[in-house]
């Protein structure tokens, strides 16, 4: 990634023209700072759907009832079309994703489940480092959906003002998906509070995933979400992204008596 270094002027102009609704399709020529740029963050999306599709698949099964079973085949099968629509996109920007998914461990699960990987990521992948986690459990699968698929939706609904064409097309049928899920994960975490044990496990459970999911939104020391910003794959910067999703989990979590954990991401628990 480009950073700490100055801008060219002709970057600068392209920042400008960006700025003023300049887009990108396809076969355009572009830029190598935009080229770049958009094919990384093509691969992060790409790889977390795909390693997710994954991760939610062993819930077929494990769903409590017939009907959660017939729900998560429906999310498992909504990540690994989100990953197909992403990696097309890819494919038509001259790489490889059907080599990459052969090649790469997007499988691979941490085999601990109390630990905090911070920022590090485990394999030669791009994927979000949240989904290199287990879900050991259904109160983990629930609370995959009512935190990290709206974490994800808050990601994309900048997106669906990309200044690459395709992407932003692409992206309308997703977001719409990870609504969905979300919504699965905010139904269940009201039933999960009804019940005193099952609610003070979910509350344990969200102590051990919050600052992973935290985690999603990047180090606020990083610049590179400054330059997407400049280059209009993003919209805002990952603080505004995270701070919205905040309000937001603060809100539903004071609805159902959560308590929402403390966040600071020099402090990793380990
Ligand atoms: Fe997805
Ligand atoms: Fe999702």
């Amino acid at each position: 990634m480009t950073k700490n270094r100055e801008f060219t002027p002709e970057e600068n102009q392209l920042f400008e023209d960006i700025k003023n609704g300049k887009t990108f399709d396809k076969d355009d020529d572009m830029p190598e700072l935009y080229r770049k740029s958009l094919i990384h963050l093509l691969w992060m999306q790409g790889d977390s759907e795909y390693s997710g599709a994954l991760g939610y698949m062993p819930w077929i099964e494990k769903a409590p009832t017939l009907q959660e079973k017939v729900l998560v085949a429906q999310i498992v099968k909504d990540e690994m079309r989100h990953a197909s629509v992403i990696y097309r996109l890819l494919k038509d920007l001259g790489q490889g994703p059907q080599e990459h998914v052969e090649n790469t461990e997007l499988g691979y699960k941490l085999e601990e489940d109390e630990v905090n990987i911070g920022f590090k990521r485990l394999k030669d992948d791009y994927r979000v480092n949240i989904f290199y986690y287990n879900i050991k459990y259904w109160t983990d699968f629930i609370l995959f959906n009512f935190l990290m698929d709206r974490a994800a939706g808050h990601q994309l609904q900048d997106t669906l003002n990309s200044s690459y064409l395709p992407w932003k097309k692409g992206i309308e049928g997703i977001y719409k998906e990870e609504i969905m899920h979300l919504t699965h994960g905010d139904k269940w975490v009201k039933i999960l509070s009804q019940d005193p044990k099952d609610k003070e496990f979910l509350q344990e459970r969200l102590n051990l995933w919050w600052p992973r999911v935290m985690n999603v939104f990047g180090s606020a020391k990083g610049r590179a979400n400054d330059l997407y910003v400049k280059l209009g794959l993003k919209k805002r910067t990952n603080a505004e992204v995270r701070d919205a999703f905040v309000t937001e989990i603060q809100k539903l979590c004071d609805e159902v008596g959560l308590v929402v954990p403390e966040y600071d991401e020099n402090v990793q628990p380990k």
